[in-house]
């Protein structure tokens, strides 16, 4: 048994069916990329533009220049966390036979999306010359009949409750454990709003980060195993448990920062690290983010899994691909070898904040919440995230996106359910 390709659970080997049912590719234009007439060129397009994602994708691009130092990168990140406004521009892009080299995406109904369209160039050379050293079930997340079509560079934890130490000793709260109740966390917030601290950011002027504080507060009440059946449609949206989660989601609503939706998850992030915030539900993206605002963990800063998810991983896995007409396809092809070493993965994942995904990489040089982080991926039960695009198709999580914000205005729980349920 090849070790490194049995890492990562069941969840993500189901999710191989979802691509493995996406359309067809044509293998004689991979080839014409291939042959295209070589460049000095290379444009990698992303969503990385706050300053610890910034500061990551600088790291990519400096191992591909150590090998590559002839070519230059155009930086073409469209800013938005999560996504959301990228996700757009590329989508024209696309359809105007315009794609950018190579760009970001996740694995499962993200990149589905398109291998389906015909939009990526074959990446199996490349991850055939990597040996055993990515997770099968990740592989096979982004693969199609035997072709590889995205390489990973590190996976974040989607389901941390971030806190400042300060803002809760002011508040006389003590810090939360691993198995922190949401009760316990509801009471919190009512302590940190008495004493005049800003209870809960949230950074909803990004269009993922309302829905991802409503996806963690779901798995807190149905845990992995529903996750699972509720994601695949086996249960309903209308099932009494998600009722029972978006019933605690209005129970956050009065501690929402008042300027919520006119901040982006960053700055919410940079108010926990300067003590102005009592807490934020944030995938792990915020730990590049908090100690790049200067912020110690331990001293400044704590975390525990979001209440009620202990034991389980939302996964949010970060993956570039290679448009199959990329203007600088060998340029592409290198670049897309050189985010898969184990250089870039040490160096990328370190800044931001997540967990490499090549198996033998050590991560003993790692900050102490980025190992725990590590071992975590490897031994807590995987769930794909809806917020993110991985769990299910691009049009329900726009319409998980939309429900969420109509919720979140009308506190309707009923209205909410079926919303999410005529949407599947
Ligand atoms: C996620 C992505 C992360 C981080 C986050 C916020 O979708 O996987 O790497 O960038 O958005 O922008």
């Amino acid at each position: 048994m090849r070790r490194g390709r049995h890492l990562v659970g069941a969840v993500i080997a189901g999710l191989a069916l979802v691509v493995a049912a996406c359309g067809g590719s044509d293998s004689s234009s991979d080839q014409a990329a291939q042959n295209a007439a070589p460049t000095k060129k290379l444009e990698v397009f992303s969503w990385w533009t706050s300053g610890s994602e910034d500061a990551a994708l600088k790291e990519l691009f400096s191992t591909f220049k150590t090998a590559d130092p002839g070519v230059a990168i155009t930086n073409g990140a469209v800013a938005g966390g999560g996504g959301s406004n990228a996700q757009a521009v590329l989508q024209t892009r696309l359809q105007g036979n315009n794609p950018p080299d190579s760009w970001q995406t996740h694995p499962g109904q993200a990149i589905g999306q398109y291998v389906d369209a015909g939009y990526l160039a074959d990446l199996t050379p490349v991850e055939n010359k990597l040996g055993d050293v990515m997770p099968k079930a990740l592989v096979d997340a982004q693969s199609k009949d035997g072709k590889v079509y995205g390489i990973s560079t590190g996976a974040h934890r989607g389901n941390v409750l971030w806190y400042s130490t300060k803002a809760l000793e002011k508040a006389g709260v003590s810090e939360p454990s691993k198995d922190y109740t949401f009760d316990q966390f509801v009471a919190d917030l009512g302590k940190l709003k008495a004493a005049g601290v800003t209870p809960l950011c949230v950074g909803a002027k990004d269009a993922f980060a309302a829905p991802q504080l409503f996806e963690n507060t779901l798995l807190g009440v149905i845990g992995a195993e529903k996750w699972a059946a509720l994601t695949s449609g086996k249960t309903g949206w209308d099932d009494p448990q998600v009722k029972q989660a978006a019933a605690n989601y209005v129970r956050l609503l009065p501690y929402f920062d008042p300027d919520a939706s006119a901040s982006t998850w960053d700055q919410a992030t940079k108010r926990i690290a300067s003590g102005q915030c009592g807490f934020e539900s944030m995938g792990d993206w915020a730990y590049g983010e908090l100690t790049k605002a200067g912020a110690k963990e331990g001293k400044d800063f704590g975390y525990v899994p979001h209440p009620g998810t202990n034991g389980s991983f939302v996964l949010v896995v970060d993956t570039f691909v290679v448009a199959k007409n990329a203007k600088n396809s060998k340029n592409a092809m290198d670049w897309i070898t050189s985010i898969a070493s184990k250089d870039a993965q040490l160096a990328f994942n370190r800044e931001k904040g997540s967990t490499p995904v090549r198996t033998d990489v050590d991560v003993s040089s790692y900050p102490q919440y980025q190992q725990e982080a590590a071992k975590s991926f490897r031994s807590d039960k995987p769930v794909w995230s809806i917020a993110h695009g991985q769990a299910t198709s691009p049009q329900f999580q726009q319409s998980f996106y939309d429900a969420v914000t109509q919720f979140t205005q009308s506190k309707d729980v009923n209205a909410f359910v079926q919303a999410l349920q005529s949407a599947v």
